[in-house]
């Protein structure tokens, strides 16, 4: 087949309602990290317990009306951050202009973000294979901002067997999946350090996302 319309990392379909756009916040990636950086001192980063009694690779930390947590009894959004007591620090408009742009750009008209989960993986720490259904409200898209350090991020189906793509996020990528993609399993393998030129020894992951 001829490459008329070639597939492109700006622009690249994981699945149906699903799309890479390569580099898309490339050049606000300094100010996200800043931003990232304010949050985390009011709501610092932590590794949350799961059930089974171990914790989460991945530290994360919240912004927005409603943060995720775990606890080892279950996974939730609450409005409070259970380490501080505090609500959540404000979602900076910084992030919902990108995650409304980023949206748009994607397909998905009128999204505002109620929640943006901020993931940090050190090298080695990575995401098994999962679904992101603890959202009330489905409908809505996720939209997912990779910074710093590179990681595959494994792209699959509906069901947990299903083959999984494998696609290198680089400082500064989106993913939006929604509609018929909003519940496809996905994960990320384990982060390896090295010289992205970002100065970054961790990958940061934000996702935006709408509650209820
Ligand atoms: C997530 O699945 O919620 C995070 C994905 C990522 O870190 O790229
Ligand atoms: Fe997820």
């Amino acid at each position: 087949m001829d490459d008329l319309f070639p597939e492109t990392r700006e622009r690249l379909s994981l699945s149906s309602g699903a799309v890479l756009l390569g580099g898309f916040a490339r050049a606000e990636a300094q100010a996200l990290l800043h931003a990232v950086e304010i949050i985390t001192q009011q709501a610092p980063f932590r590794h949350y317990r799961v059930a089974g009694g171990g914790r989460m690779a991945a530290a994360m930390t919240a912004c927005g009306d409603y943060g995720w947590v775990s606890d080892g009894q279950g996974y939730r959004y609450v409005r409070t951050d259970p380490l501080t007591g505090r609500p959540w620090p404000a979602l900076p408009s910084l992030f919902l202009a990108l995650a409304g742009r980023a949206a748009r750009a994607a397909g998905y008209e009128g999204f505002v973000p109620q929640c943006g989960l901020i993931n940090r993986y050190a090298p080695g720490a990575g995401m098994g294979l999962h679904q992101d259904r603890d959202e009330r409200i489905m409908e809505a898209p996720v939209v997912s901002v990779s910074l710093g350090l590179s990681a595959f991020f494994q792209w699959g189906g509906a069901q947990r067997q299903d083959t999984c793509r494998k696609v290198l996020l680089h400082h500064g990528d989106v993913v939006v999946w929604g509609g018929p993609s909003r519940s496809h399993f996905h994960g990320v393998l384990p982060v390896r350090s090295a010289q992205t030129g970002t100065g970054l020894e961790c990958r940061y992951n934000l996702t935006f996302r709408v509650v209820d």
